[in-house]
């Protein structure tokens, strides 16, 4: 199978590598931005792909809504598949990108889109077929986890965490998605899809680490808490709960043992129980691993993870409630329902009583509308 690659960053030149080394498949034409074109294997027209007979597959690592959206749908209505690492692309676009797939006889796969080289949504995929997700989610943000890590062992501050996974290639180009907890949602939102045939759309929640300080760390970390960033997602009556936030765990919990870059993704099935799947999550051959594994699966006839049933739906996040760390200005206390609290200079640190995730992001949302300083992280494990 010969396959193009749009794009040749970071990640693409990894695939690009992968598919010279790989025994089934063979590197195609790669496209990149005209300028760029300065080997026999770069092109800088989509139509040059899409119209190359030879071209059996194309792998996306350009990252981006559009023209990654225009380009897949081109190559797929050529008849040839499709496959991405381009959460932002299959969040916005996926179902749309599924049935253009469908209607063409194309395979359209995106495991390497959440978790990295960890193979997440490609198990979830096959478990749901036969088992019921009761839940699922983890640590699907390499950069964050890399940066709580660096915060909380080593003592670095916030600024230099974030070089050091910017300079390590596992931030995205703007880091703004990763450390406001969008990216790690994004990938929650495809497992959403994989697992529930729903892609929610509206309702959904995020918070990310930005606001956290090295007075909270030290504080947390005094009580024997370690901070990680979560992603979550379960059914909600006819919708789904899809959610990311900090949560604090005991030491013990799988997670604290989660360091740098690495992810961990677990689902609850109702037959198999607990699965919990560790590797890298970010970065140049652990992605690229995951674009080659989609292209072994459909050479061995596996073409699509979304069913065509698949639907946008409103999350529901209002079911589901934890006890919360809050520090906020202390003139703003009696915001939340305090369960303890302590002064600490002109702020708060708090432990609320078990309220929703809707409620605690709607007031940290209040709060910031105020210009008020807030973080929060629910009480986990
Ligand atoms: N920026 C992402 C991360 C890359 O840090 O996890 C992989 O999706």
């Amino acid at each position: 199978m010969k396959v193009a690659v749009l794009g040749f960053g970071t990640v693409g030149v990894g695939v690009y590598e992968m598919l010279r080394n790989a025994r089934c498949l063979e590197a195609g034409p790669v496209l990149v931005r005209p300028g760029k074109d300065d080997a026999p294997f770069k092109v800088t027209s989509i139509e040059q792909i899409a119209e190359d007979p030879s071209v059996d597959a194309v792998a996306e690592v350009m990252g981006g809504i559009e023209p990654a959206f225009t380009y897949g749908a081109a190559v797929l209505r050529a008849g040839k598949h499709f496959v991405t690492s381009n959460k932002a692309l299959v969040a916005a676009k996926g179902i749309e990108l599924n049935a253009i797939a469908r209607e063409n006889g194309a395979a359209f796969l995106f495991s390497a889109a959440c978790g990295g080289g960890v193979p997440f949504l490609h198990n979830l995929s096959i478990a749901r077929e036969t088992d019921e997700i009761l839940s699922m989610g983890g640590i699907l943000n390499g950069t964050t986890n890399y940066m709580l890590d660096a915060m909380q062992r080593l003592g670095l501050d916030y600024e230099d965490a974030l070089k050091d996974a910017q300079r390590l290639g596992y931030a995205e180009a703007d880091p703004t998605a990763d450390v406001s907890g969008l990216d790690a949602l994004r990938k929650i939102m495809l497992a959403c899809a994989v697992a529930y045939d729903k892609l929610p759309a509206e309702g959904l929640l995020h918070e990310g680490i930005e606001s956290i300080t090295a007075a909270d760390v030290a504080h947390f970390q005094a009580r024997g808490y370690t901070c990680r960033l979560l992603a979550k997602g379960s059914r909600a009556g006819d919708s789904v709960s899809a959610y990311v936030e900090p949560v604090l765990l005991r030491a013990g919990a799988p997670e604290c043992a989660v360091l740098e870059n690495y992810n961990m993704a677990s689902y609850l099935g109702q037959c198999s129980g607990s699965i919990v799947l560790m590797g890298q999550g970010a970065g140049r051959y652990p992605t690229a691993s995951a674009v080659v594994r989609d292209l072994t699966c459909i050479q061995r006839g596996k073409k699509y993870m979304l069913e065509p049933g698949c639907a946008h739906t409103d999350a529901d996040n209002s079911q589901v409630k934890h006890a919360y760390y809050v520090r906020l200005p202390a003139e703003l206390a009696g915001e939340l329902p305090a369960e303890s609290a302590e002064l600490d200079g002109d702020v708060v640190r708090m432990i609320t009583k078990p309220i929703s995730v809707s409620q605690m992001h709607f007031t940290a949302a209040r709060v910031r509308s105020a210009e008020a300083s807030i973080f929060f992280a629910a009480i986990g494990g």
